[in-house]
């Protein structure tokens, strides 16, 4: 595949050379959960001393689902026959044996705990480089950036999430009812593109602008605001977006740090199979910080936005799996989206002479 027709594909392959959202931290406080990740079921779990582990789901004695068993003191313990594997993926416990075989253990998979994320590395192990993990120090900071995440499945490739969340003129029609404003105010907001060095940028401007029902609540205004949306696309997976308003005259454009309406939000499409996916999403409340309330209410404002996202790439597979291959129509307001595709090309481009390096 090249970075060209990347761009005209509806579906677009796994990039698996790079760090993927596996799990929220919280969601292993029951010890284990079952997911699958590039068609391949795992499961990912938290042993005695606290160390997170992602395993193939798969136990190596007769193949029973690691997950129909039971996290113990040694580790993960089939609930078949008994054996026990530490989070490196070896069998470290048979009971009534005391020789284990080396070949007794079942595939691990690169992982990291950090900022309340379960981050696994999909690829050639050698070339998991944690440094490049995505840091998102809010989820860390309850003071200033209290917040709410949550899981959804979409029924569509990971890269139509990118391409939604690279083209925010969909907010006018998609979300009419929750985020959106009017859809000529949208079309017509002022935008700055740009590449990254891993993805792609874009910062939108709506100034002198009537602030939808969400900002309304959030913000107390009064008039009218003016208003930003910036997304910086972390190839191939992940989304940084900070949203607000300001009331106008406040200065926006030269100071945005400033009391008013602040949204930051964690987009994650994590590959489910091809044409479907997990959509991490996390929303932190950067207005009313010492109200829980407020940051609930941020959370239930948010929900069903995402769930109206969730519809539109839902029937949007629906019709692009009847004739996979046929191309799409690019128009102007995909510049933000032609980028992100770009890198995600780049990214499968370097994996496909990796791949033919390591075979050499
Ligand atoms: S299948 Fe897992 S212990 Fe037998
Ligand atoms: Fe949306």
């Amino acid at each position: 595949m090249t970075a060209t027709n990347t761009i005209e594909n509806a579906i677009v392959p796994f990039v698996k050379n790079a760090w993927y959202i596996a799990a929220w931290a919280e969601e292993l406080d029951d010890g284990m959960i079952s997911r699958t990740i590039m068609n391949k079921p795992l499961v990912i779990f938290r042993d005695a001393e606290g160390k997170v582990g992602v395993l193939e789901d798969r136990c190596c004695h007769r193949g029973a689902p690691l997950t129909h068993g039971e996290v113990i003191t040694e580790g993960l313990q089939c609930g078949y026959h008994g054996l026990v594997f530490d989070t490196t993926g070896a069998c470290v416990m048979i009971p009534g044996q005391k020789n284990i075989p080396p070949d007794a253990r079942v595939t691990a998979y690169p992982v990291v705990e950090q900022n309340q994320i379960i981050w696994i590395w999909t690829g050639d192990p050698a070339l998991a480089d944690e440094s490049k993990i995505v840091a998102y120090p809010y989820h860390d900071q309850p003071d200033k950036w209290p917040h709410r995440k949550a899981m959804f499945q979409i029924k569509s490739n990971y890269m139509l999430m990118i391409d939604n969340l690279m083209d925010l003129t969909h907010l006018g029609y998609v979300h009419t009812k929750t985020i959106g404003g009017n859809p000529n105010q949208h079309v017509a907001a002022e935008m700055e593109t740009r590449p990254t060095d891993n993805g792609a940028y874009f910062i939108r401007w709506m100034l002198d602008h009537k602030p939808p029902p969400t900002y309304v609540k959030g913000g107390k205004f009064e008039g009218n605001v003016d208003r930003w949306q910036e997304f910086e696309y972390v190839a191939p997976s992940i989304v940084l977006q900070w949203s607000g308003a300001l009331e106008m005259g406040k200065g926006a454009k030269e100071n945005r740090d400033q009391e008013g309406f602040h949204l930051r939000l964690l987009h994650a499409a994590t590959p489910e199979t091809e044409t479907t996916f997990h959509y991490f999403w996390s929303t932190s409340n950067g207005y009313r910080q010492d109200d829980p309330q407020a940051t609930q209410e941020m959370y239930e404002e948010i929900y069903p936005t995402f769930i109206e996202d969730q519809v539109i790439m839902g029937v949007q597979q629906d019709r692009i799996n009847l004739d996979p291959d046929r191309g799409l129509v690019a128009i102007h307001a995909d510049s933000a989206l032609a980028l992100g595709r770009i890198a995600v090309g780049k990214m499968l481009e370097k994996e496909q002479v990796q791949v033919s390096q390591a075979a050499e």
